[in-house]
């Protein structure tokens, strides 16, 4: 028997036990989706949303990718963002990264992994801009915890650099954006930074006539 056979057997168990915890679960979900959270992520098995934030279905829209990128070219981001923000109006969303990050490891190295090599230029920027505040730190291990935590910070800004955001913000009042950094070795998330709704942004990047 293959071993994703397990995984449907887990299905039918995890089934009977909602419907016998919530009868009406199954026929309230399959009518609307409203969920009041973005969730940005690693792709990282460790890290799954719902599980860490004891959450059910239903209540985060979620996307993961290596190393929780916001990057302005991702079609896949800019169609989640724009779905959740202007369909589902979500009310806050999070970008979560997590300490031990392979794909931020591996943007601290020199190593060349093909097509990912492209995706971990985005890290390597991050790393760029912090060069000074990295290099001034005693070790290799606490640069990684750093830039892990960096990293989380500039996807959020590059959240309220898109004129999805900016446009929300403008009609409804939000959505807030927090970043948030997940601790492997115990379970807890480190809030890190936050961005509410309205906050003066860059004027740099900041657009007119929305
Ligand atoms: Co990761």
């Amino acid at each position: 028997m293959g071993s994703y056979n397990r995984l449907l057997k887990n299905n039918i168990a995890w089934a009977a036990n909602t419907v016998a915890r919530d009868p009406e679960f199954f026929t309230r979900l399959s009518e609307i989706q409203s969920p009041e959270f973005l969730w940005i992520g690693c792709s990282d098995s460790r890290v799954p949303a719902n599980e860490i934030t004891g959450t059910d279905p239903g209540e985060i829209f979620v996307h993961r990718n290596i190393a929780n990128m916001v990057v302005h070219t991702d079609l896949n981001l800019l169609s989640v963002l724009q779905y959740a923000v202007e369909m589902l109006h979500v009310k806050h969303i999070i970008v979560c990264g997590h300490y031990g990050c392979g794909g931020v490891k591996a943007a601290m190295s020199n190593d060349s992994l093909g097509i990912i090599n492209k995706w971990l230029r985005n890290i390597k920027d991050v790393r760029r801009l912090h060069r000074d505040e990295l290099d001034a730190l005693p070790d290799e291990n606490k640069r990684f915890d750093r830039l892990v935590e960096l990293n989380v910070i500039e996807q959020v800004m590059d959240l309220s650099k898109t004129s999805i955001v900016q446009r929300a913000w403008k009609e409804r009042g939000g959505p807030d954006l927090h970043g948030w950094v997940y601790s492997l070795a115990d379970g807890i998330i480190h809030p890190t930074c936050e961005i509410k709704a309205g906050a003066e942004i860059d004027p740099i990047y900041r657009f007119d006539g929305l």
